[in-house]
């Protein structure tokens, strides 16, 4: 075989359902896209359980029900028992002010595995201002409690920025005496809404060796009582993450209406037509839609990637970073210090972090401005 010719693909591990874009947060850096799906578009019960049947049958393992906020839709019970029935481990990614405890009870019933929730900051203030939600921080601390009181292992997410970053000691114990068993620090991806927020999220290089020295120390602190993940931010790295595991090599996401995209920001990428799984099979989307295909493998890259050792390690980065930054998708991401859109992206991380904007641009459903359209 031809050592650029793309391979078959795998079959994907991990499957996203964004079961509605509704949510009562407003948080500034929501990877959800600007324009927003509208409820009334949204799959019926009927449609995500067959989307549920045709992904267990493709091979995947991991479901994450997501929105938006998921536990707005009220036929959640319903998916989360079709999903454990047919062998999915189910993960709640929520922000945790809806659900009351009865609720809870009823998902757990029904079979949920695992629950992530979002902390936006450890004050209570500071944490509501980011989402955008009076009263939210106090109501997910109660969330957190009933999730370990039914002995549902829990994820705590901390999406790090500027703006919460110096929170970080106070996140950690707060996650440990939460009880969680995971804490997820990632730093601001800037896509969609957080590229329109970039002046007021972006941190500077000091910031983040700080955070970088925080999390070594509580890893080594913490051993065998919290696993901390940490996503490291792009815009100061040297090298970019393997987004998503490469370009539709282990997971897709299904948004609100039925599209299956290879990566949430997938949209602002002009020129490719997403299938929806109203009108193909979603195994036949998996291998065979152009824009799964578009990206997939090495054979699509350019220099400097295509003749790089890492090329199947990080599978040339991101692709929605390159179009962000560099203009063009199916350029090396510019997180790479061999790309040369390199130092643009040190200096409009630099320029946006000095910038020290407070105000934030809320996450709302809303005809989006051109600006923010990326
Ligand atoms: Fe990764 Fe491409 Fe940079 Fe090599 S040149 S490290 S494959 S992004
Ligand atoms: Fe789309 Fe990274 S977010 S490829």
């Amino acid at each position: 075989m031809n050592a650029l010719a793309p391979r078959p693909p795998a079959p994907p591990l991990g499957m996203l359902c964004e079961l509605t874009h509704r949510c009562p947060l407003q948080c500034p850096y929501c990877s959800n896209p600007v324009a927003l799906e509208r409820s009334h578009g949204e799959l019926s019960t009927e449609e995500w359980l067959h989307v549920l049947s045709q992904a267990r049958a493709m091979g995947v393992i991991h479901l994450h029900l997501s929105g938006g906020e998921p536990t707005v839709r009220r036929d959640l019970e319903v998916l989360i028992h079709h999903a454990a029935s047919i062998g999915l481990y189910t993960n709640l990614i929520t922000a945790g002010v809806l659900l009351d405890r009865a609720r809870l009870e009823r998902l757990v019933q029904a079979g949920l595995d695992h629950v992530q929730l979002s902390l936006q900051a450890a004050e209570p203030g500071l944490a509501d201002r980011i989402a955008g939600y009076p009263g939210g921080h106090a109501r997910k601390l109660a969330f957190a409690e009933m999730v370990t009181a039914l002995d549902l292992p829990l994820t705590i997410n901390a999406v790090m920025h500027r703006q919460n970053l110096d929170q970080l000691p106070a996140m950690i114990d707060l996650a440990v005496g939460l009880g969680a068993r995971r804490l997820e620090v990632a730093s601001v991806q800037y896509y969609g809404w957080a590229i329109a927020n970039r002046g007021a999220l972006m941190p500077g290089s000091d910031q983040l060796e700080a955070l970088s020295g925080t999390v070594a120390a509580a890893r080594e602190r913490l051993k065998g009582v919290l696993t901390i993940d940490f996503v490291v931010p792009d815009y100061y790295a040297r090298r970019p993450k393997p987004c998503m595991g490469g370009w539709a090599r282990q997971f897709l996401n299904v948004t609100p209406t039925g599209k299956v995209l290879p990566c949430h920001a997938a949209e602002t990428i002009p020129g490719l037509v997403f299938d929806t799984v109203r009108e193909r099979p979603l195994a036949e989307i998996w291998h065979h839609s152009a824009a799964f295909n578009r990206f997939r493998g090495t054979a699509w890259m350019p220099e400097p990637c295509q003749s790089c050792d890492l090329r199947e390690v990080d599978w040339g980065g991101c692709r929605c970073q390159a179009l962000a930054v560099a203009g063009d998708a199916a350029l090396t991401d510019p997180a790479c210090e061999l790309s040369p859109h390199h130092d643009r992206l040190r200096s409009l991380a630099e320029a946006d972090s000095a910038a020290g904007l407070s105000e934030f641009n809320y996450r709302r459903f809303r005809k989006p401005a051109a600006a923010d359209v990326v």
